[in-house]
């Protein structure tokens, strides 16, 4: 058996201690989603450092702990609090959580996340869907022994955001009336933002906005066969579009002042089977 998925059994099994329930579909909150945890009909939560071996966020703001629990009568597994490469982790422990609510039954992956707005059609506020990924930026999280258990050597990413559920997310949005952008993401390893010369070259590269999450997560759990898709925030214009220095904090408020339709939206993506 690999390492890589013991670990990921013996992650699953702390939590079978906890709570037997069964997940349909695996949600991960970004900035601007952590009060989207109160509207779950939640049955157990189980905190990350509760699971041996389990990493835990460092960042301001993130719980660090797994809500299982109803949207309507769909059970989800929700994370809340991610875990990011650049607080000095392995790529292996920052999908770790991914490949644990993929072997707790989960088929389904919405990853959302704040991300600067690369391409000028975007402004601050918008929501995009994520139609694809630059991830050439970051160390694959595949890297090391195939894990045989989980998907092969050399997978397929030709449709890492699939076309059923952008369909679903769509039509959410127009039931809604929630204007819902499309573009590619790009991850940055960060923490520090990116320079304008850089956001210049990503814009080259066909990126739409830039973040420093998600593509690994996405990506790792393609590999072990999940569907995936994804929903940024954009909270600012990158380095240089704008002419304004990036903050955090502006980073945070921007989000938390878009969160009521990012919430609404995921709430009606997520009820509908
Ligand atoms: N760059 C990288 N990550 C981000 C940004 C950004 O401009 N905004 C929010 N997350």
């Amino acid at each position: 058996m690999g390492a890589v998925w013991e670990r990921i059994e013996g992650c699953a099994a702390a939590i079978r201690r906890h709570t037997d329930f069964q997940p349909e579909a695996a949600l991960v909150l970004g900035s601007g989603l952590g009060g989207f945890g109160d509207l779950l009909r939640t049955e157990a939560a189980v905190g990350y450092g509760e699971i041996a071996g389990f990493p835990t966020s460092t960042v301001p703001g993130h719980a660090g702990q797994f809500l299982f629990g109803y949207v309507e009568n769909r059970p989800v597994v929700v994370m809340q609090g991610r875990i990011h490469y650049y607080e000095g982790y392995s790529m292996e422990d920052v999908v770790l959580p991914i490949r644990v609510m993929g072997a707790l039954g989960a088929k389904e992956l919405l990853l959302t996340n704040a991300a600067g707005g690369v391409d000028r059609g975007l402004a601050p506020g918008d929501l995009m869907l994520l139609t694809g990924q630059i991830t050439s930026f970051v160390p694959s999280p595949l890297i090391g022994p195939n894990q045989e258990e989980l998907g092969p050597r050399f997978p397929d990413m030709t449709e890492v955001y699939s076309l059923r559920l952008r369909g679903r997310a769509r039509d959410a949005a127009e039931r809604l009336g929630i204007p819902l952008k499309e573009g590619v993401y790009l991850q940055t390893t960060g923490p520090n933002y990116e320079t304008p010369p850089e956001i210049q070259m990503f814009s080259l590269l066909g990126a739409s906005a830039v973040g420093m999450s998600t593509a690994c997560e996405a990506m790792a759990a393609r590999h072990m066969g999940m569907e995936v898709c994804g929903i940024s925030c954009i909270t600012n214009m990158a380095a240089g579009i704008s002419e304004r220095p990036l903050s955090h904090a502006e980073v945070q408020e921007a989000a938390d002042k878009a969160s009521g339709n990012f919430q609404r939206l995921v709430w009606e993506y997520l009820r509908q089977a």
